[in-house]
């Protein structure tokens, strides 16, 4: 498990006070891949191809690769939990340009999209990139993803750029580059 993945819950600014973030524990990852499947082959099935999902489901959410990135000391894995149940989960990660996080993963189960989890999430990513001494979250998103273009909006984001990346296995990613500035830890305590 990363090392200063804290214990404590984050809640979010909108959503139920009865759900909570806690970092995602080794005993977790067969449940987390079981629900990346379900929650991917409903969401991309009209984005991308059959192939394309089960080639990166496969890519990202072996086991053997979720279980790799607990261990590293600059990737976040968090669950959502909704009463007792992980319901959602996010990951993200230092980039190698200083001052940058990527928001890797974000995923909130259909049955309980639109109730301020999503939101919850980013704003616990942000809370860890600005102790991380992060001025900016980035990720990449499929251009026809427009559920979660609309929600990263909401939340802050802005399309920087568009990005084609060869994935392997015949496939591409045709993504948007989205960032959302953060302010520093600092600021946010009031300090200055
Ligand atoms: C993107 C996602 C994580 C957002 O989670 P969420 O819990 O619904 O987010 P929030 O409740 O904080 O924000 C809701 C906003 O998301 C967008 N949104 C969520 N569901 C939507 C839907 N069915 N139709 C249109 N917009 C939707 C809207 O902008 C919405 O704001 P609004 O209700 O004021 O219109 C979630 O929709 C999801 O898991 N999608 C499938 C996976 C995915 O695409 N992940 C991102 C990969 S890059």
């Amino acid at each position: 498990m990363n090392a200063d993945n804290s214990q404590q819950a984050c809640s979010g600014e909108s959503a139920p006070a009865s759900a909570k973030i806690l970092p995602v524990d080794p005993h977790d990852v067969e449940f987390i891949a079981g629900l990346a499947g379900e929650i991917w082959r409903r969401h991309y099935a009209d984005i991308i191809s059959a192939a394309q999902i089960e080639y990166m489901l496969k890519q990202r959410y072996d086991p053997r690769v979720i279980r790799a990135e607990l261990r590293r000391h600059d990737l976040w894995w968090d669950k959502l939990l909704v009463g007792d149940a992980i319901t959602g989960f996010a990951s993200y990660f230092l980039t190698a340009q200083p001052g940058e996080m990527k928001l890797d993963k974000l995923y909130v189960h259909q049955d309980h999209q639109r109730e301020g989890y999503g939101g919850m999430l980013i704003a616990h990513a942000c809370k860890r990139a600005r102790v991380q001494g992060c001025s900016r979250l980035t990720l990449a998103v499929n251009k026809n993803n427009r559920i979660a273009i609309s929600a990263y909006r909401k939340h802050g984001f802005q399309v920087s750029e568009a990005a084609m990346k060869d994935i392997g296995g015949g496939f591409v990613m045709d993504d948007y580059i989205m960032v959302k500035a953060l302010e520093s830890a600092d600021e946010e305590r009031g300090d200055r």
